[in-house]
């Protein structure tokens, strides 16, 4: 039995969905524990590609339970709409479920998203314009409609009646925009509600349940860890708690059920949105990383920005997700490259700095330090052990794990399931984010 996280490591996108997927053939429960439709996982079975923004990425395994945990914001327009293509390509929602205690996007919440970014001019965050922070936002100021308010049509018509009349304050006089009709609203997610009524549940009492019969759940994060509210690049974050830590809260599960956290990167940095972004190439090899890893966002379509792989922000994330191992992704993407680049460290105010800088101002000052290694200018993906890697990719992975001080257990070397090597059993493997005071792995019997 083991319980496991897998967290983004990076700005997202990492390809948190292609190994969630991959992992779930031994879980018996994934659990999605925050953000909302702002992400979208990849998935690709058997040449068909799968975008999903809420369900979790176990969804592919009949036999695998799929939870949208409490930490989660749900826009039931976007979840009904992947349910019904789920089920057009003959995949069932049956073993779905969605927490009562998770809330729920609302049409003035993307209405709101849209307006502020659009008022906020050159100091815009870039977001999805999915709702995500006004919902969250909500949460947080206790206005918020959860699924469980959605399930009990006369108390959701009462609260909505008030909150569309309180946001219709905002969106007229702030925005200037045409108010909501509150009647038109209600109805809409009255229907909603009904299309959903069938997978509600108390979600964190469906996990406990699932622990006691010593059952493998799989907590899939969304975003990534430099988008955390509270320990991403902020304010050039998310609304939400990505990283490990926020699995407990959004599941609703304690921290002593947990066995295992594993970290998502990709073999270079992406990042879509605003926000300071040290090793991004604004160079032929940034766009050439850009076509060669079809960079464009799964939500949005925007292009991401690309770069270097920064080890400085890797060791943040290994600290703080306590990371056990790395799944590193894409890097076939870096066949055709002369010469990479890593970032070992930063230069700032002419001081060179190991660590991430928590001072948002003094990140956006960072200068790269890179090491500069060969590349191997050869093909890697249909490469399955790590012997039939070239000699250079090896020696890249070995530096990049050296270099945050964490094994790499899985690489990932194309989009589809197949297209993986498998260094380590990252679940039932030794633990390794306790180390000792010599720096040993202190190994637990994990269980
Ligand atoms: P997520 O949000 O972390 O799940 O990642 P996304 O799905 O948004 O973006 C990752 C993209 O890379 C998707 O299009 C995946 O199909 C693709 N992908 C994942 N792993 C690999 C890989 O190892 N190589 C290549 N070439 N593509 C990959
Ligand atoms: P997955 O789960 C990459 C980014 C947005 C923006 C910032 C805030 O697919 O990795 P938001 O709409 O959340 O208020 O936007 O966060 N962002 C993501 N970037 N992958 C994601 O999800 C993201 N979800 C949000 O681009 O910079
Ligand atoms: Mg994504």
């Amino acid at each position: 039995m083991a319980n496991v996280i897998v967290i983004g490591a990076q700005w997202g996108d990492e390809g948190k969905g292609k190994i969630t997927d991959l992992l779930s053939k031994s879980a018996d429960v994934v659990v999605r524990y925050q953000g909302g439709v702002n992400a979208g996982h990849t998935v690709v079975v058997q040449g068909q590609t799968f975008k999903l923004h809420l369900i979790p990425s176990g969804i592919l395994y009949p036999d695998t339970a799929c939870i949208i945990g409490g930490g989660t914001v749900i826009d039931p327009k976007v979840l009904i709409g992947e349910i019904d293509q789920l089920h057009q390509l003959n995949v069932s929602t049956e073993q779905l479920m969605i927490s009562e205690t998770a809330h729920v996007t609302m049409p003035y919440h993307r209405l709101i998203d849209q307006a502020s970014e659009e008022k906020r001019g050159e100091h815009k965050i870039g977001t999805t314009k999915r709702g995500i922070g006004p919902t969250y936002s909500d949460k947080s100021e206790r206005t918020g409609i959860r699924i469980v308010d959605l399930m009990q049509p006369d108390i959701l018509r009462k609260q909505l009646q008030w909150t569309v009349e309180y946001k219709n304050a905002i969106i007229e006089k702030l925005y200037d925009l045409p108010p909501l009709n509150p009647k038109e609203v209600i109805e809409q997610y009255l229907e909603y509600a009904e299309r959903l009524r069938p997978y509600v549940v108390d979600s964190s009492l469906k996990i406990y349940e699932a622990i006691k019969k010593r059952h493998n759940i799989l907590f899939e994060g969304a975003q990534g860890t430099l988008l955390d509210l509270d320990h991403g690049t902020y304010p050039y974050v998310t609304s939400s708690n990505p990283i490990a830590g926020g699995a407990c809260v959004g599941a609703g599960v304690g921290p002593t059920v947990i066995d295992r956290v594993i970290g998502v990167a990709k073999a270079y940095t992406t990042r879509v949105g605003e926000g300071p972004f040290p090793t991004e190439l604004n160079d032929e090899i940034g766009k050439e990383l850009g076509s060669v890893g079809a960079e464009f966002g799964t939500t949005t379509g925007r292009p991401r920005r690309c770069g270097w792989f920064d080890s400085v922000i890797g060791r943040y994330a290994v600290r703080i997700n306590g990371l056990d191992c790395l799944a590193i992704t894409k890097l076939d993407v870096l066949d055709n490259i002369d010469e990479i680049k890593v970032c070992v460290a930063y230069e700032v105010e002419g001081q060179r700095c190991e660590n991430f800088p928590t001072n948002a101002r003094i990140f956006a000052k960072c200068k790269p330090i890179y090491e500069t290694v060969p590349g191997w200018k050869q093909s890697t993906a249909e490469c399955r052990t790590l012997e039939d890697l070239p000699k250079a990719a090896l020696d890249y992975l070995k530096f990049l794990a050296e270099l945050m001080d964490v094994p790499i257990a899985i690489v990932s070397l194309g989009a589809s399931r197949d297209c993986t090597i498998i260094v380590e059993d990252p679940i039932h493997g030794p633990k390794r984010a306790l180390l000792d005071a010599n720096g040993i792995p202190v190994k637990t019997n994990g269980n």
